[in-house]
C-alpha cells in the first residue's frame, strides 16, 4: 500500500508561498494538496487560480486539487490547465458523480470523489470504477486546524473492504485533523494518502514533522 503525505498549502504562509512552496517541494511529501473553497458549498472562501498557478511555478510534485465548490464541473479543465493533476469534487455537490468523474479522466487528470462527514461510503460505493480515488473528510470541510473526527475510522475500514472486493485500485485519502498522533493507524487502516496542514506547517520543523508522519 502507498504511503503518501499530501501538505494542504491552505496553512501555508501566504505572506511566504513561495518558501512554503520550496520547503514542500524538497521534503518527503509526495503531493501537494489546494483546498478550494468558494464560500457557498463550504462557508469560507480559500484561493483560486493565480495562487494556485505560483504554488505550481514553485514545485513540479503532484498537485492534488480538492475543490469545496458548488457545480465543480465547470471547472474541471480550466485546475486542469492550471496543474492539476487529481481533481477531487464532492459528491454532494454534483448530480451526477460518475459523469463527473469521466470527465475529469478525459480531460487527463486522475479523478477523485469526496465525502463530508455526515456523508456515508454507500454514497460512492457505484462509482468506484471510474473514481482514481475517495478522500474522506474527517472534518467538516471549510477550516483547516480542527479535531479529527472519531466516526471517520469505520468510513476507512468499510471503503477499503470495499475497494479490495471490487478490485478497483481506488486509492484512499483523508483529510482534516491528521498528524503523527493518528498517521501511523490511518496507514494501517487502509489509507493511501494522508492530508495535513496545521500539524506540518504548524511544526517547528515541517520537514521532519512529514517524515514522523510516515515512519508513524
Ligand atoms: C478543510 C480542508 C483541509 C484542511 C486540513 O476543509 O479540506 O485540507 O486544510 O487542515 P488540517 O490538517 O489543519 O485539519
Ligand atoms: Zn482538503
Amino acid at each position: 500500500m502507498a504511503r503518501i503525505i499530501s501538505p494542504s498549502m491552505l496553512s501555508a504562509d501566504f505572506g511566504h508561498l513561495d518558501r512554503d512552496t520550496r520547503l514542500m517541494h524538497d521534503s518527503a511529501a509526495e503531493w501537494i494538496h489546494i483546498d478550494v473553497m468558494d464560500g457557498v458549498f463550504v462557508p469560507n472562501i480559500s484561493f483560486g487560480f493565480p495562487v494556485m498557478k505560483a504554488i505550481r511555478a514553485a514545485t513540479d510534485k503532484f498537485m492534488d486539487v480538492h475543490l469545496m465548490i458548488v457545480e465543480p464541473e465547470r471547472y474541471f479543465e480550466r485546475f486542469i490547465d492550471a496543474g492539476a493533476q487529481l481533481v477531487t469534487f464532492h459528491q454532494e455537490a454534483v448530480n451526477d458523480p460518475r459523469a463527473a468523474l469521466e470527465q475529469i479522466r478525459s480531460l487527463g487528470a486522475k479523478s477523485g470523489i469526496s465525502i463530508k462527514p455526515g456523508t456515508p461510503v454507500s454514497a460512492i460505493a457505484d462509482v468506484l470504477d471510474v473514481a482514481d480515488l475517495v478522500l474522506i473528510m474527517s472534518v467538516e470541510p471549510g477550516f483547516g486546524g480542527q479535531s479529527f473526527i472519531e466516526g471517520s475510522w469505520d468510513k476507512v475500514r468499510q471503503l477499503r473492504r470495499l475497494i479490495d472486493e471490487k478490485g478497483t485500485g481506488t486509492l484512499i485519502e483523508i483529510d482534516g485533523g491528521v498528524g503523527v498522533h493518528n498517521a501511523g493507524e490511518l496507514f494501517r487502516a487502509g489509507c493511501d494518502a494522508l492530508v495535513a496542514g496545521s500539524a506540518v506547517f504548524g511544526a517547528p520543523d515541517p520537514k521532519a514533522e512529514i517524515i514522523k508522519m510516515l515512519e508513524a
